[in-house]
Parts: C-alpha cells; structure tokens; sequence
C-alpha cells in the first residue's frame, strides 16, 4: 500500500535530535525521500560539527528500506540554508515538504539574559526556520505544491520561567507559520505549527525546580514520545491534511489539541475616546475577569497523560 506522503521529497532540520529523527523516519516510512539535516552538538547550541546524528537517522531509515541522506549545513545563516534545499533538489530532484525543528536552549532569568543568548537561540529557531522555508518557497511556488510544519512550543504559546530568547523565537514562529500560509495558500502551499511535548535531552537540560517536575519528567520519559509527534506532524505535511493551513496544534503522548489563536475578546467604547485616568478608573474593573492569568505551561496542563 502507497505509504501517505508517497513520492515526496522532504527535509527535516535538527533530523539527528529525539523529534526530528522521529518525524523523519516516518516520513521515509510512509514513502517519502529524506534529507536529515542536524549539526550536531550539544543541546545549548556548542561544538555544532559532528554528522553523526544525522547519519545515525538516515541509517536507521535505510536499515527500514527507506531512502534518506544526511545534511550538515546549518539553519541559522541564508546560505547554508540555502544548501539545505539545494541538496535534496540535487539529490531527489525537488522539494515538496519542510519540517522546521531544529532546536537549541539557553535559560536566564530575563534580568540576566545576555544578547549572545538572545542572539543565538533567536537565529537557530526563528531566523532559521525563516532562512529553510524561505529557501524552498520558491521552488514550491513553482510546482504549486508543498508543505511545512513549524515546531512551535508552550513556553511561547503559554508561558515558562527563565526562556524569554526561546518563548519569543517561538511565538514568532507562529506568526511566520501564518504568514506562510496566508501568503502561499492560493499556490497550494499550506504552512502549520506543532508544539510538542516529548521526552528529549531538551527537556533533560530544562533545570528541575521541584521534585514534582523531576517527577512529571520521569513520567514524560515513559509515556510522551517522540513518535506521537511524528504521526502528527507528517499527517499535516500529507495531502490528506489539504484543507488544514496556518494553524497551531499541540502533541502530548496520544494527546492532540487544537490552539486557539489570539482575537479580540472584550471591546470598551467610550465615546470621545478614552484618557488614561478614565481607563485608570473604568479598565481594571470591566476587564478584571477577562485578563488572561500569568499561567505557565505546568499550570495550563495540570494533567498527565495516560499511556
Ligand atoms: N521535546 C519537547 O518536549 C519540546 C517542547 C517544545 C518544543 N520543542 C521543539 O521541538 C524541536 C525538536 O526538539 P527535541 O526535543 O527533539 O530536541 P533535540 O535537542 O533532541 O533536537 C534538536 C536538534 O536540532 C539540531 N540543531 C541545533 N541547531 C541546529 C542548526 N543550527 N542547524 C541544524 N540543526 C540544528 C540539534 O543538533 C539537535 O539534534 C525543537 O525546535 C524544540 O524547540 C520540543
């Protein structure tokens, strides 16, 4: 049986790391052609030179009769994004599919947040996810086909101590993901952003503040995997998701959601318009049960998911 993305050539970046290997072993096994692309190094973004992530994907997805190569080139710079796309039109011929999931962490507190860490995380995950999708659109445009999915995350969306640089590449993820797919929508281009929840040596670098989170990520280990996120993401990335574009979507264990995405939700008129100390007097009040609660991520998802 024709696997469902039989036929399309596919490039997932960060494709050495616990999701990106996930997704892009998936896609070779529902009949996709894979370029896995990943520097290497470590989870803060350091020593990026080692292909051996990314050989280790393409390995287990021959091994699996699927067909893949293995890319170093980095995301965060236009033309090494650049030769990320020109290797699988080298190398497959074209380029229908893009997984933006290349990833790197840094934490501080935001009052000690310096702007190399700002700086490097904003180029690995927003500039980078710019440069890879801004690289195939054309040849998208061209063929009037293709797909991306975008990993987006909770500390963006919701909220999370000490990643204001991740939280804001993150949410602006989101934005370019819509962007995308309003730009390119009329082309049969569509464009969607997963924020997954899955056991990686991310999460392992996330500092434990309690022993309740050390807890909730041993549980994590067992029961959110990398694989829920791939059946996800490479269904979006699939024709069969044709009339899905510019949305949001989470996944946890066998967990999926639909995100909302921001509209107004109260309007105040005042006739004449209004001056701060009539807002002073009138704002707390009429908006007080409307204003969104300083939730993190813990907070909004209070449950643990079931095997
Ligand atoms: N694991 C989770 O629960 C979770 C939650 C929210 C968001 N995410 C996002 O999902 C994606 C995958 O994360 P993961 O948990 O699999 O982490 P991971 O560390 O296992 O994988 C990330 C991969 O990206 C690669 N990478 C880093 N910089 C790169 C660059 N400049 N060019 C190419 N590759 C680069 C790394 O070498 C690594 O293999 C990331 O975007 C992450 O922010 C993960």
């Amino acid at each position: 049986m024709a696997g469902i993305v039989e036929g399309k050539v596919a490039i997932v970046t960060g494709g050495g790391g616990a999701i990106g290997s996930a997704i892009a072993r998936l896609l070779a096994k529902e009949g996709a052609k894979v370029v896995v692309n990943d520097v290497g190094g470590s989870v803060f973004g350091t020593d990026q030179n080692d292909l051996g992530p990314a050989q280790k994907t393409v390995a287990d997805i021959k091994a699996a009769g699927g067909e893949a190569i293995a890319n170093g080139d980095s995301v965060s710079s236009w033309e090494s994004a650049q030769k990320i796309v020109q290797a699988a039109r080298d190398t497959y011929g074209k380029i229908d599919l893009v997984v933006n999931n290349a990833g790197i962490i840094r934490m501080a507190s935001f009052h000690k947040m310096m702007p190399k860490d700002w700086e490097d995380v904003i180029n690995v995950h927003l500039h980078g996810s710019f440069y890879v999708a801004r690289a195939a659109a054309p040849h998208m445009r061209e063929q009037k086909s293709g797909a991306f999915v975008h990993m987006a995350s909770t500390a963006g969306l919701v909220g999370t101590l000490g990643m204001a640089n991740y939280a804001a590449a993150k949410i602006g993820i989101c934005g370019l993901s819509r962007s995308i797919a309003i730009d390119m929508g009329h082309f049969g281009i569509r464009s969607n952003a997963i924020a997954p929840a899955a056991h990686s040596r991310m999460i392992d670098a996330t500092p434990n503040q309690t022993p309740e989170m050390a807890a909730r990520i041993e549980r994590r280990q067992r029961v959110q995997k990398p694989e829920h996120i791939a059946n996800l993401a490479v269904f979006l990335l699939s024709d069969a998701a044709k009339t899905i574009n510019g949305q949001i979507f989470g996944a946890r264990g066998p967990e999926i959601y639909l995100y909302n995405q921001p509209r107004p939700i109260r309007t105040l008129f005042r006739s004449g318009g209004w001056e701060p100390k009539v807002l002073a007097e009138q704002l707390p009040q009429m908006l007080k049960t409307s204003l969104t609660p300083l939730e993190r991520t813990g907070d909004v998802f209070s449950w643990d998911v079931d095997e």
